[in-house]
């Protein structure tokens, strides 16, 4: 099954609200990733793609199954500084689609002269922070009592990934040259 990577289009925002809808309900998502009405995201992509931050979506034929995106900072001086969300649907975890996604958004970021990705992510969320962890994000602070869901309280750790010196390796040297397209094995039927 290929997988297709682009930017966001304003067209995909109805299938980008139900992925991030769908990853928003799970428990150890929630906080991270919040799904707003179609008004609100509609707004927030125009803006996300008429300034220089990052929105890549996956796309299995139409329909929206994974997507990253970096905020870029508003003013000047934190304008070097990109806050990241993401999401891949349930069915197409696991396949290294996650890890594409976000060395592609990096990439796109580092271009952007975004030189510091920052995230929080629940300290119960194992998959992301291996996710995180191998992709060379740092944590910087266990942020306590971070969020409450239905009465609970939740830490999260704060992450960021610094640009690399120009000298060294990209970590999303890979992803900068090849055609946006992502193949799922699935294996025997
Ligand atoms: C976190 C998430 C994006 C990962 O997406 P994915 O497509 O499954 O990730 P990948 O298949 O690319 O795997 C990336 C890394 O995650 C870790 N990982 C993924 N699935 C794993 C599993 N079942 N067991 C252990 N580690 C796993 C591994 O470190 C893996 O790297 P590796 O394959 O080199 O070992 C996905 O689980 C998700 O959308 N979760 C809900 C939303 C969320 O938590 N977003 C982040 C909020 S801050």
């Amino acid at each position: 099954m290929f997988i297709k990577i682009s930017q966001t289009r304003l067209a995909d925002a109805p299938s980008l609200r139900e992925c991030i809808d769908s990853v928003a309900r799970e428990a150890s998502a929630r906080a991270s990733n919040v799904a707003s009405s179609p008004h609100d995201l509609e707004r927030s992509l125009r803006a996300c793609l008429e300034s220089a931050s990052v929105h890549l979506v996956a796309l299995d034929g139409n329909r929206v199954v994974a997507w990253a995106q970096i905020e870029r900072g508003g003013d000047t001086s934190v304008a070097h500084r990109g806050d990241l969300r993401m999401g891949v649907l349930p069915s197409y975890r696991g396949f290294g689609l996650g890890k594409r996604m976000l060395d592609d958004c990096i990439a796109a970021a580092r271009a952007r002269g975004i030189d510091r990705v920052e995230l929080e992510v629940r300290t119960d969320n194992r998959l992301a922070l291996e996710l995180y962890r191998s992709s060379g994000f740092a944590v910087e602070a266990i942020v306590k009592m971070a969020m409450k869901m239905d009465g609970k309280y939740h830490d999260a750790f704060r992450m960021s990934l610094l640009a690399t010196p120009p000298h060294a390796e990209s970590p999303s040297k890979a992803a900068a040259d090849d055609t946006g397209l992502f193949f799922i094995d699935e294996g025997p039927e």
